[in-house]
């Protein structure tokens, strides 16, 4: 028998739509559904495991090879551009990257604007390709405040449903990228279980395209 199939999957309501997508895919571990703590599932009969891991730390798992594959956010992927290869749009998780500021705001171009954000080479990219300069305040979470106190000008940060903007009297100035998730692999590992992530990648898109026709 080949070896397993390692799989981190993003843990939260993400890693739970993507894992019933895997199951679709004849790669299923019901053991997984199970309600407990554990963080590693496996189902020899189907050749696969599953871990589950921080979402921001899948493509450290997959890069470093302890996952054969995993699914990650693009923003995590642009922002840490981890060597892995980039499989397949999972179309989940969908989410953009927005430069947010107080309303009524009013850029001085005379001074670097004061930006906080997770995503620092996301918010430096963004900025260098306008030509301004920028002040970067790194924060780790919550940085919907950092303006409110006067930390920062704006934030470059992901919006989802747009309410904890509202709940903070911030508002979208400019759209940076369109974000969702993506399958990753491992670049050696690739070559040694291609056949089997390869029938699993076609599988999900299959999956997609159907999810697809049937929202059209
Ligand atoms: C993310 C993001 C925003 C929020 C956006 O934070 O940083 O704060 O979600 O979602 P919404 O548009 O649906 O309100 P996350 O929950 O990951 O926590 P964080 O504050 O630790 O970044």
């Amino acid at each position: 028998m080949s070896e397993m199939l390692n799989v981190a999957l993003p843990k939260g309501r993400l890693g739970e739509k993507v894992y019933a997508m895997f199951e679709k895919a004849g790669f299923e571990c019901p053991s997984i559904r199970e309600n407990n703590r554990k963080l590693i599932f496996e189902n020899p009969e189907a050749g696969v495991r599953y871990f589950w891991v921080k979402p921001s730390d899948v493509a450290i798992y997959v890069e470093r090879g302890a996952a054969d594959i995993g699914v990650a956010g693009k923003d995590i992927l642009l922002e840490y551009a981890p060597d892995v290869y980039e499989l397949l749009d999972m179309e989940l998780g969908k989410c953009r990257m927005a430069v947010a500021a107080p309303k009524g705001f009013c850029d001085n171009s005379r001074r670097p604007l004061k930006v906080a954000t997770k995503f620092e080479n996301i918010a430096k990219r963004y900025y260098a390709s306008l030509g301004r300069d920028i002040d970067i305040i790194h924060l780790n979470g919550s940085i919907e405040i950092a303006p409110i106190l006067g930390l920062s000008d704006v934030i470059v940060d992901i919006v989802e449903t747009g309410k904890t903007l509202v709940e903070n009297d911030l508002c979208v100035i400019e759209e940076v990228l369109p974000i969702s998730a993506r399958l990753i692999a491992n670049k050696a590992n690739f070559k040694f279980k291609q056949r089997d992530i390869r029938a699993l990648a076609d599988s999900l898109q299959q999956q997609i395209n159907n999810r697809t026709e049937v929202q059209s």
